[in-house]
């Protein structure tokens, strides 16, 4: 089948930009920050960039090249390439496993976009008249105090996603991140700027770049694998399904090597544009834990003015929106393939279960704060098990796969007409480092956490 019946991007540069929408998003400008500043800065980094060059660039080629082959869903390409190789059916757990995932981590990421929108407005409101925010951690403490108010805005970034989604591959996915992603990085240089203002571009650039191995043990690298799989949308086939939504011509591996470097690219420039500020108005870059960039940025936009406040919270939630759509796409699309329903209807489905868990981590940040999951309040532990374990062991599943079950013609089929040394470099880096790495991490870390 040449053609995926859910529609195909209308060319590479579609693809990269839908790819590249879907990879940078709140875990580069909220998770990865906050982090870095978490786990001893450097060391996180430096052990986050290996994760990235190692595992996640060669799973990243191999979910796109799995996708492209099947042009379905996920769960339907395993079963047809079971079919096509006699490989056991039960492959096709990576899909449903995949499917759990993104349900799981749409429902946060959807609360987390929610806050974002809530400053949007915040920021627009002031700029028509109305009240500024003249204390960044009160204001901060106060929506996380609101369950309605999370309620809403989590409900309502929801149906954004659904909307675009409903849409489809060209009129939805592909329309909404044409303009909006170089925006995104206009502003954040920006922000740079005015960050190197504050004179301490330095001490940030220092804070993120400069190693403390003492801090590195096994729960750092288990949080820095996990983030280098959420913050590339992968082991939960939502690049397996933008891939079979890829026309045959273009090179798989190239379009990976763009998305993983812009994916890194946005998280170290909002690391350095976010730290100076942080440094200059909290104190210190450690500690900050998830309302960093909540409660350290609103400083700067204080003295920016209104407008810089507007512009940076909206792109935010312009980029978590290219997220969320890749979180609702792969289980919408089996949805579409299994039943009977529209795909309107599946994406609302989907997006209704996901609403309605994502109330427990609505609840978690005031009513429920003292319950606790094996030790974990409730949004900490969805965000444990969908990102640290689940993403991992799915990127883990899937380099075996297409390493060692996956026939030789159909891989080599994918990579036509990409240089032979390149080719080799990857298969042995998703036959053997990426697993036996992914495989090493999920097992200390698991040790070492619980
Ligand atoms: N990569 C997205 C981000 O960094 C999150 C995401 C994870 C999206 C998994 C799709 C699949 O915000």
């Amino acid at each position: 089948m040449q053609q995926s019946m859910h529609g195909m991007w209308s060319s590479r540069l579609a693809f990269i930009l839908a790819a590249a929408g879907s990879a940078v998003g709140l875990g580069n400008i909220w998770r990865f920050p906050y982090l870095a500043s978490d786990h001893g800065g450097g060391a996180f980094v430096l052990v986050y960039l290996a994760c990235i060059a190692l595992c996640g660039l060669p799973i990243l080629i191999a979910e796109v090249m799995i996708g492209r082959h099947g042009h379905r869903s996920p769960v339907l390409t395993f079963q047809e390439i079971a079919a096509q190789t006699g490989a056991s059916r039960a492959w096709s757990g990576i899909g449903w496993m995949g499917m759990v995932a993104g349900v799981l981590i749409l429902s946060f990421y959807s609360v987390v976009a929610g806050w974002t929108l809530h400053y949007t407005w915040l920021y627009l409101r002031e700029l028509l008249g109305g009240p500024g925010i003249a204390d960044p951690s009160a204001t901060f403490g106060e929506l996380l105090g609101n369950p309605l108010e999370l309620t809403l805005w989590h409900a309502a970034f929801m149906l954004m996603t659904v909307a675009v989604v409903a849409l489809g591959v060209e009129k939805g996915l592909e329309r909404a991140v044409k303009f909006l992603m170089p925006a995104l990085f206009g502003m954040l240089f920006l922000l740079l700027g005015w960050g190197a203002t504050t004179g301490h571009l330095g001490d940030a650039a220092v804070f993120l770049f400069k190693p403390d191995f003492s801090r590195i043990d096994g729960a750092v690298f288990l949080t820095a694998m996990g983030q280098a799989f959420f913050s590339l949308s992968l082991g939960m086939c939502a690049m397996m399904t933008y891939g079979a939504y890829l026309p045959r011509e273009v090179s798989i591996p190239r379009a990976a090597i763009g998305v993983a470097l812009t994916d890194t690219a946005v998280a170290l420039l909002a690391g350095l544009a976010i730290f100076p500020i942080v440094i200059q108005y909290i104190g210190t870059p450690t500690g900050g834990g998830p309302g960093l960039i909540f409660t350290s940025l609103p400083n700067a936009f204080a003295q920016m003015g209104a407008l810089s406040g507007l512009v940076f919270f909206f792109l935010l939630v312009v980029a978590a929106w290219t997220s969320s759509i890749s979180l609702l796409e792969p289980t919408t699309a089996y949805l579409v393939e299994r039943t009977r329903l529209s795909r309107r209807a599946a994406a609302a489905s989907v997006a209704a279960l996901a609403w309605l868990l994502g109330l427990a981590s609505v609840l978690s940040l005031n009513r429920w704060q003292e319950v606790r999951i094996l030790g974990f309040g409730i949004m900490d532990f969805i965000e444990l098990v969908a990102n640290d374990l689940m993403l991992p062991l799915g990127g883990f599943l899937i380099s075996v796969f297409v390493g060692w079950v996956l026939s030789g013609r159909i891989v080599r089929e994918q990579f036509e007409g990409v240089p032979e040394a390149v080719f080799r470099a990857w298969l042995v880096l998703v036959r053997y480092v990426a697993p036996i790495l992914v495989g090493i991490v999920l097992v200390r870390g698991v040790m070492a956490r619980f």
